[in-house]
C-alpha cells in the first residue's frame, strides 16, 4: 500500500448528500479511536461568511478573497469561523445551496485543500468529502464511496431538517439535491466521483450499523493492526 505523507492512517469517505457518509465516517472515527474530517462543513463555512458580507456566492474573486481571510478551526467537535460558533448556523438549506456555488472556485478548493491536510497531519483520520480519495489524499490508506438511491438521499436530509423552519418541501428538497448533484458532478475541478481505487457501497437498504461494520472490517484488514 503507498504511504500517505504523514504517517497517520487516512481513510477517505466521499459521496453525494443523503448517502449516510457523514453519519457513517463519525461513527467509524469514534470506532477506530480517529480523528474526524468533516470537509463539507468547511465549505459551508465559507457559505455562511458569504451570506453574513453578502458577497454574490458567484462572484470568484470576492469569494476567493473572502476565505483566504477567514480562520476555521475545529475545536472539540465545534466549527469555529474567526472564534465564532458557527457549527448549528452551517446546516440550513440557504447555507447548502451557496456552499455548492462556492465550492467551484479553484481558491476556494485550494485553500480548504491545503488546511484538510493540515487538520490530517495530527494523527489517524477518518475524513469525509466529495474529492477526499480522489484530489486530497489520493494515497489514504482506505477508501469508501458511498451513494444511496436519490429517493432515499431527499428522505434522510427531510427527516434530518424535521425541526428546522425553513424545511422546505420535500419536492423541492429533491430537486435541490439534484441540483447540487449535478454542481458537484459536473465541476471542472475536483468533481464528485469515486476514486479508482475506493470501495463503493449503496446504503439504500442497509443500517448504519451495517454500513460502519463493513467498513470497520476494510479499514482493519487493509491497515493491519493499531491502537
Ligand atoms: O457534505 P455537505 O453537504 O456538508 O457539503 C456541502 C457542499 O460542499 C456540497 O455542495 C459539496 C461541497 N463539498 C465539496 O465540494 N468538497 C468536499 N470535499 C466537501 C463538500
Amino acid at each position: 500500500m503507498p504511504p500517505t505523507a504523514s504517517n497517520s492512517i487516512i481513510v477517505t469517505i466521499d459521496g453525494p448528500a443523503g448517502s449516510g457518509k457523514s453519519t457513517a465516517a463519525r461513527t467509524l472515527a469514534t470506532r477506530l479511536g480517529f480523528e474526524f474530517l468533516d470537509t463539507g462543513a468547511m465549505y459551508r463555512a465559507v457559505a455562511w461568511s458569504c451570506l453574513q458580507s453578502e458577497a454574490p456566492p458567484e462572484n470568484e474573486r470576492l469569494v476567493s478573497e473572502l476565505t483566504r481571510s477567514l480562520s476555521i478551526q475545529f475545536q472539540n467537535g465545534r466549527l469555529l469561523i474567526n472564534q465564532y460558533d458557527v457549527t448549528d448556523e452551517i446546516r440550513t438549506s440557504a447555507v447548502s445551496t451557496v456552499a455548492s456555488v462556492v465550492a467551484q472556485h479553484p481558491v476556494v478548493r485550494e485553500t480548504l485543500v491545503d488546511l484538510q491536510r493540515a487538520c490530517a497531519e495530527h494523527g489517524n483520520t477518518v475524513t469525509e468529502g466529495r474529492d477526499q480519495g480522489t484530489i486530497v489524499f489520493p494515497n489514504a490508506n482506505c477508501k469508501f464511496f458511498l451513494t444511496a438511491r436519490p429517493e432515499v438521499r431527499a428522505q434522510r436530509r427531510y427527516e434530518e431538517m424535521s425541526g428546522d423552519s425553513d424545511r422546505p418541501e420535500f419536492e423541492q428538497l429533491v430537486e435541490e439535491i439534484r441540483d447540487r448533484d449535478h454542481r458537484d458532478a459536473n465541476r471542472s475541478i475536483a468533481p464528485l466521483r469515486p476514486a479508482d481505487d475506493a470501495e463503493s457501497i449503496d446504503t439504500s437498504d442497509s443500517t448504519l450499523e451495517e454500513v460502519v461494520k463493513m467498513m470497520e472490517a476494510r479499514v482493519q484488514k487493509k491497515s493491519g493492526p493499531f491502537g
